[in-house]
């Protein structure tokens, strides 16, 4: 029987630790949205509420579709400037007339709760940075939770997205307690890709594609972690085709596994923010 490594108690443990922290003090979130996209509308009404549960105050900026990169970077400069702002977070996918480059490089490194800036990003290649990509960091606390140490181990990941496979890749290299893996990083040019994942003790697959991953890249009892979410006829599916999940020695189910982590690390990131304070600008 596999193990289903399930991302609730994961996220209760993180967002109660949040609630702590957040008491008798003024966090705020800022949260970016442009434009009707009906996922990211559902993603940011959860972690406004999510933020207001462990008493984070949020504040939503929806701009309409038609805004220009110009204007979300007047409103970034803006939150940069006030002192009541402890971090902000613009929600990708941005229509495609934005430059999500010029967005992204607008939020000052202090304030930018999910580590995207090329400064964090710089920070984290280099094992310095105080708060990482939310998603990542969420299958690393995963692990932890669940006592899965991917220290020594080959992990193979599939996808090098700028929010998962590249910072995850990063994370688990690092020579911490949490890193020393041996990182394969597969992506669309890979040739015989399953050659590589058969290998790996654990995978990860972030490459956006529903049901894609199947049984024949994997390894029997491998830790198989899907970051992958995709709504399909009213439910929620992942990367892997479900015919895989008896394979792995543990999975992360779809909906359940990494996706509550991501809003509760998002969090967490945000009292690093609070905690780092000054001595960072
Ligand atoms: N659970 C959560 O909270 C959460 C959070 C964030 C993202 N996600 C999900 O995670 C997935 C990845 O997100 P992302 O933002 O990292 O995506 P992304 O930036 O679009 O990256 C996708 C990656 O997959 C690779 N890829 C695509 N097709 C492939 C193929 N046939 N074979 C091998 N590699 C392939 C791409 O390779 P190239 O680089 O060569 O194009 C790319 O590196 C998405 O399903 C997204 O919805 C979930």
């Amino acid at each position: 029987m596999s193990q289903v490594l399930r991302g609730a108690p994961v996220a209760q443990k993180i967002l109660s630790e949040v609630a702590e922290y957040a008491k008798g003090k003024s966090l705020r979130l800022d949260v970016i949205l442009v434009g009707h996209h009906e996922a990211s509308q559902i993603y940011v009404s959860h972690k406004l509420r999510q933020a207001e549960r462990v008493g984070i105050k949020a504040v939503l900026h929806h701009l309409p579709e038609g805004t220009t990169t110009r204007e979300v970077v007047d409103l970034i400069q803006h939150l940069n400037e006030t002192p009541e702002v402890t971090g902000m977070i613009v929600q990708l996918p941005l229509p495609a007339h934005l430059s999500e480059q010029r967005v992204l490089d607008a939020i000052a490194p202090h304030k930018d709760a999910d580590a995207l800036h090329p400064h964090n990003l710089g920070l984290l290649a280099q094992g310095r940075a105080l708060w990482a990509p939310a998603t990542p960091w969420g299958i690393i606390e995963l692990l932890l939770y669940y006592d899965i140490s991917p220290e020594g181990r080959h992990v193979a990941i599939v996808g090098r997205g700028r929010l998962v496979g590249t910072p995850l890749a990063l994370l688990l290299s690092r020579a911490a307690h949490y890193g020393n893996s041996t990182v394969t990083l597969c992506h669309s040019r890979t040739d015989n890709l399953y050659a590589y994942t058969r290998q790996a003790d654990i995978v990860v697959v972030a490459v956006g594609r529903p049901h894609w991953f199947g049984p024949e890249g994997l390894k029997p009892g491998a830790v198989l972690i899907d970051v992958g979410i995709h709504r399909e006829g009213g439910r929620l599916i992942g990367d892997v085709q479900t015919e895989t999940l008896s394979k792995a020695g543990a999975y992360t189910p779809v909906p359940g596994g990494v996706g509550p982590l991501t809003v509760a690390c998002l969090l967490s990131n945000l009292c690093r923010l609070h905690r780092a304070g000054s001595s960072i600008q």
